[in-house]
């Protein structure tokens, strides 16, 4: 079965070595269909020029946040939700059957991880490293039975999950058909999950040796003050003269 790998992706200094990366590891993994969907009112040739190089099957579009949220001054934006909505469209659209992955474009995936969700028949989970003091997300497994999430935060969600954690197949997505992700800060994850009534926390398929191992990472590239113009145009060597202090 095919896998539908869904990226979120935005603009930004690291956003063309993220997608590099990615795309190295995505070369690696047989019959996948790559969603790259960029929050941007436009398409950036740069991106598609590294979709091209890979010669994976891709969609590249675009899907912009609501200004309502983009404009916010203060609190968390619901990052990669209208990214992820428009992904899950064009599989409701385009798919019959497979494996859906949302692969935000900054994290890091072991191989092992593509073969394991493949075979998922509703929903699978498994843990994600994270680079902060909670070290992983995960499913709690008490003699081989799912016994609750461990996160840094659990927040009253029902699915206190990260978004790496899961895989859903298809067939599942189409007996849902109202299934989204809500624009919610913190609770992106739990919601969809929960859009998917009706399916209970001891219905999740385990993977990853019963979550006992970590096949991918929520890994972040350090954030720093863009010194230089991101339009590559603007690179060009006349200008750099001008640039040069
Ligand atoms: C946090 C949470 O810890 C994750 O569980 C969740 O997957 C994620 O937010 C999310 O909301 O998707 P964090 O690493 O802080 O993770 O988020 P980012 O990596 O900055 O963004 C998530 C995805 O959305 C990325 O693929 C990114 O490229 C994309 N994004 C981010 C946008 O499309 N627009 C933005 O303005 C920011
Ligand atoms: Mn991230």
């Amino acid at each position: 079965p095919p896998l539908y790998i869904i990226t979120p992706t935005y603009r930004r200094p690291e956003q063309i070595a993220e997608l590099t990366r990615l795309s190295h590891t995505l070369m690696l993994v047989p019959n996948i269909m790559w969603l790259v969907i960029e929050d941007a009112y436009q398409i950036n040739d740069l991106i598609e020029d590294v979709l091209k190089k890979s010669r994976l099957k891709y969609l590249y579009t675009v899907a912009p946040m609501p200004a309502q949220f983009k404009n916010k001054t203060k609190g968390p934006k619901p990052r990669g939700v209208s990214n992820r909505n428009k992904g899950l469209e064009w599989i409701r659209q385009n798919a019959k059957t497979g494996v859906l992955y949302f692969a935000d474009d900054d994290n890091t995936y072991d191989l092992d991880l593509f073969h394991q969700i493949r075979f998922t028949k509703r929903v699978s989970m498994f843990p994600v490293g994270l680079v902060t003091k909670a070290g992983v997300s995960s499913p709690i497994i008490k003699n081989g039975e799912f016994s609750g999430f461990y996160d840094g935060w659990i927040g009253g969600r029902k699915f206190a999950v990260d978004m790496a954690g899961f895989a859903v197949s298809v067939h599942f997505l189409h007996q849902r058909p109202k299934a989204s992700m809500p624009f919610k800060p913190g609770f992106e994850e739990d919601g969809f999950l929960k859009s998917l009534s009706p399916f209970e926390p001891k219905e999740i398929e385990l993977l990853a040796d019963n979550c006992t191992k970590i096949l991918v990472w929520h890994t972040q590239t350090k954030k720093n003050e863009p010194s230089l113009p991101l339009d590559m145009a603007k690179y060009s060597n006349t200008n750099l003269i001008k640039l040069k202090k």
